[in-house]
């Protein structure tokens, strides 16, 4: 037997597997790590999140991932160039962790990589029906593995895509295997660069779990900021949008966007929502291009909770109240938190931390979710075309030898 297929086997079959889940968004703010143990799989799963950090990226990182992300046209030299070294450097910052929390490398089983989206094109993006729903991560997982000596499983959504899935989001699985409650319903909600859902309808069943995104989370706030003073990178507690006042005009026009009229469940990313959709909105609704800085982050504000509010108000057979447990950078946006709050009187918003999992966490733990049921579960519940749930094993495995 091949000596790396014996390990993945003894690790497949390990009573505790240790697991770094790595993510890095949309939001491109850095890498975030997490050390997680796991035990048993599927519905079962029982994880301890060990420890955590994000790794912040540096100028000239976010440069160069800037130069090649979410744009029809790149160099495609750099594209081939970035997702080697994307995924060296990955591997550097994931042994960087491990040195800083004094943990050796060898008592790690498994990486699981999300890797960096440069491009995310669902046939609702792309418009050709001819051609496949796709999405493109960089930061090759055989380079982690070389780099850190550690058996890493990466690539997640392509299988999703192969099954005729869009790809994302792939966190309302482990949301599922995780947190699922019998009898009570809940929306765990993670705002990070792009929103996203996943609705729990409390009956247990994979096949009625709904996941979707519902369109701009933090992304442009966060370009919008960054133009305005180069020394931010995004609008802090939402103090910003605390300050103006929303434009309604403005926020009628963005939401005009096709986007919003989409049934659920639908996927979305900054190819949508980005800098020309705010700049055109901004012209066609004839608003005054001096618009404050203060009123234009509150209405992309507005927009953010708007968009989700809407999409969570579509979810068939919703009760009230509901449990909306929050997530992701966006929910440390305190003027996001609050504006969701009143525009969903009817539910409760709660920090997601209360169900035990920290909340910046949570991304790179669902990944490791992931990397666990493809060692040692049956992978995860799949509706496919034909209305049949399917098991689906996610990812690629690379060996270091
Ligand atoms: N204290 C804060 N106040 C407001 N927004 C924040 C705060 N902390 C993080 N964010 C927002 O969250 C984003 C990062 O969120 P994250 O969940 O990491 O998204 P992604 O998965 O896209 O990387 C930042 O770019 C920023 O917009
Ligand atoms: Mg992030």
């Amino acid at each position: 037997m091949n000596k790396n297929i014996r390990k993945l086997s003894e690790i497949s079959s390990k009573e505790k597997r240790k697991i770094i889940g790595l993510m890095s968004g949309t939001s491109l703010d850095g890498l975030d790590i997490a050390l997680c143990n796991f035990q048993d799989s599927g519905i079962n799963t029982k994880v301890e999140v060990e420890r955590f950090t994000t790794l912040e990226y540096s100028d000239l990182t976010k440069k160069r991932i800037r130069s090649i992300f979410s744009k029809k046209e790149v160099a495609l030299q750099d594209v081939c160039v970035y997702n080697s070294w994307l995924g060296n450097f990955m591997g550097k910052m994931v042994l960087q962790a491990l040195k800083d929390w004094n943990i050796k490398p060898e008592t790690i089983d498994c990486i699981a990589s999300h890797g960096q989206t440069i491009y995310h094109a669902p046939k609702s993006i792309h418009g050709d029906d001819s051609l496949p729903n796709s999405t493109l991560q960089l930061g090759d997982s055989d380079h982690i593995a070389r780099t850190t000596g550690i058996i890493t499983i990466g690539d997640f959504r392509q299988k999703h895509t192969a099954a005729g899935g869009e790809g994302a989001p792939l966190a309302a699985y482990g949301d599922f295997m995780l947190f699922n409650k019998k009898e009570e319903q809940r929306i765990l909600l993670n705002i990070g660069g792009i929103g996203n859902f996943t609705f729990l309808d409390g009956s247990g069943r994979s096949d009625r779990i709904l996941l979707t995104d519902t369109g701009p989370g933090n992304t442009l706030i966060d370009a919008v900021v960054r133009e305005y003073d180069q020394s931010k990178t995004y609008d802090k507690d939402g103090k910003l949008a605390s300050k103006g006042t929303v434009n309604e005009g403005l926020l009628r026009k963005l939401m005009e966007h096709p986007f919003y009229k989409l049934l659920l469940p639908k996927s979305t990313g900054p190819e949508i929502f980005n800098l020309s959709y705010v700049k055109e909105s901004i012209s066609s609704a004839a608003i005054d291009r001096d618009i404050r800085i203060e009123d234009l982050i509150a209405t992309l504000t507005m927009l953010t909770v708007h968009s989700i509010s809407k999409a969570i108000k579509e979810i068939p057979g919703l009760a009230e109240p509901c449990n909306i447990f929050i997530s992701g950078g966006g929910a440390k946006n305190k003027t996001i938190f609050k504006w969701l709050q009143e525009s969903l009187p009817e539910h409760n918003i709660i920090y997601f931390d209360t169900l035990g999992v920290r909340s910046d966490a949570k991304e790179a733990v669902l990944f490791a979710l992931l990397a666990n049921e493809t060692l040692a579960g049956e992978g995860i519940p799949f509706n496919n075309a034909a209305g049949k749930v399917e098991n689906l094993t996610l990812g690629k495995i690379s060996f270091p030898q």
